[in-house]
């Protein structure tokens, strides 16, 4: 059995009165529960959502708290919506303690963003970059601050699919669609531009990870099986599945926002627990944990991604 790794109780006493933070997705999952601890412990947080109206409706809970809640629309399928939701961030704001890439989907059908991105790629990987990358002039004026990149244990495989990066062919145009695999891929492309971006923020105060945050009952599998297969059918066997809560799912990515020793290890791949890596030694998770995929720490492989990444968002020249 392995046990849920939690953050140490005294990074919750933090005062972060004065802090903003950005969690996407913040209306359901690990990144409500992530929203509603930072709000609980005095911070601003932008929750930013694709249905504003479902964001409201999943924090408004949260009023009465130390900290305050402003949900704003941002669909990380639209390069438009990315830039018009980074451009009234900077219109109120001038600084930020830190950006939760959280948002995610899962094993899609085939399909494409509205900038004609295989829908995985586009959201989970194409999407983040460019919201960050426009956010980072805010990270450096609020730095110390910290960037957490919510990957998975998919980056390294899974359900007998290899994770890479076909530069060839990233948008399946010419190869079958696999869904699985097409998770696996987005989800190493998040995990290799963290490392990087750790890379070329390094002595700037801001600092990246990425993480698994572990095995949550949440909607994300809605592509897979209807959700209430897996949180009320399964949920007796939660433990020994290691299936958890979204607050226990909110732990790895608090952790790197919260711990003093993080920002030593930026750049680092952070896990909770997974009884789905395929190799037992890695099943424990770590806080931080090497990457059991090698392409994570090919830098050959990240700056290519880098400047591909670029590229398709449109900010090859600036
Ligand atoms: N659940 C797990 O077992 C697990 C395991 C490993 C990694 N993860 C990762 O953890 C993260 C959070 O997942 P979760 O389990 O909390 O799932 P969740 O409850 O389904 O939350 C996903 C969030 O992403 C949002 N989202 C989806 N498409 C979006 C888009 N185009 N633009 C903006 N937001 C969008 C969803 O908004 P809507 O409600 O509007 O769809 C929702 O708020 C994801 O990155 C996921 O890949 C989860």
């Amino acid at each position: 059995m392995y046990k849920t790794i939690r953050c140490d109780p005294k990074l919750f006493d933090k005062d972060l009165s004065g802090h903003v933070y950005i969690v996407t997705g913040a209306n359901s999952g690990s990144g409500l529960a992530t929203t509603e601890q930072l709000v609980r412990q005095g911070a601003h947080v932008i929750a930013a959502c694709r249905r504003v109206s479902a964001g409201q409706e999943a924090t408004k809970h949260l009023s009465g708290q130390k900290g305050s809640v402003e949900v704003m629309e941002l669909d990380l399928g639209s390069l438009a919506s990315v830039r018009r939701f980074a451009g009234l961030v900077k219109d109120k704001h001038q600084q930020l303690h830190g950006l939760v890439n959280n948002a995610g989907v899962m094993s899609t059908p085939q399909g494409k963003t509205e900038d004609g991105f295989e829908t995985q790629f586009g959201v989970n990987h194409l999407g983040h970059f460019l919201l960050t990358e426009l956010l980072l002039d805010l990270l450096r004026s609020g730095a110390p601050s910290r960037i957490v990149c919510v990957s998975s244990l998919a980056h390294a495989g899974m359900q007998k699919r290899s994770a890479t990066i076909d530069f060839d062919d990233l948008f399946y145009e010419k190869r079958k669609y696999d869904a699985v695999e097409a998770y696996c891929q987005s989800k190493l492309a998040i995990v290799i531009y963290a490392r990087h971006l750790a890379k070329r923020l390094d002595g700037t105060g801001v600092s990246a990870f990425s993480t698994h945050p572990g095995w949550i009952r949440s909607n994300l599998i809605k592509h897979t099986m209807p959700p209430w297969i897996q949180n009320i059918l399964m949920r007796p066997f939660s433990g020994m599945l290691t299936m958890m809560s979204a607050e226990d799912g909110a732990q790895t990515q608090l952790h790197c926002l919260l711990d003093d020793d993080a920002p030593a290890h930026s750049g680092e791949y952070y896990s909770q627990n997974g009884l789905l890596y395929p190799n037992k030694e890695n099943r424990a998770g770590g806080w931080p944990m090497r990457s059991p995929n090698p392409l994570t720490y090919d830098d050959e492989v990240a700056e290519r991604l880098f400047e591909t990444s670029l590229e398709l968002v449109g900010l090859k020249n600036g």
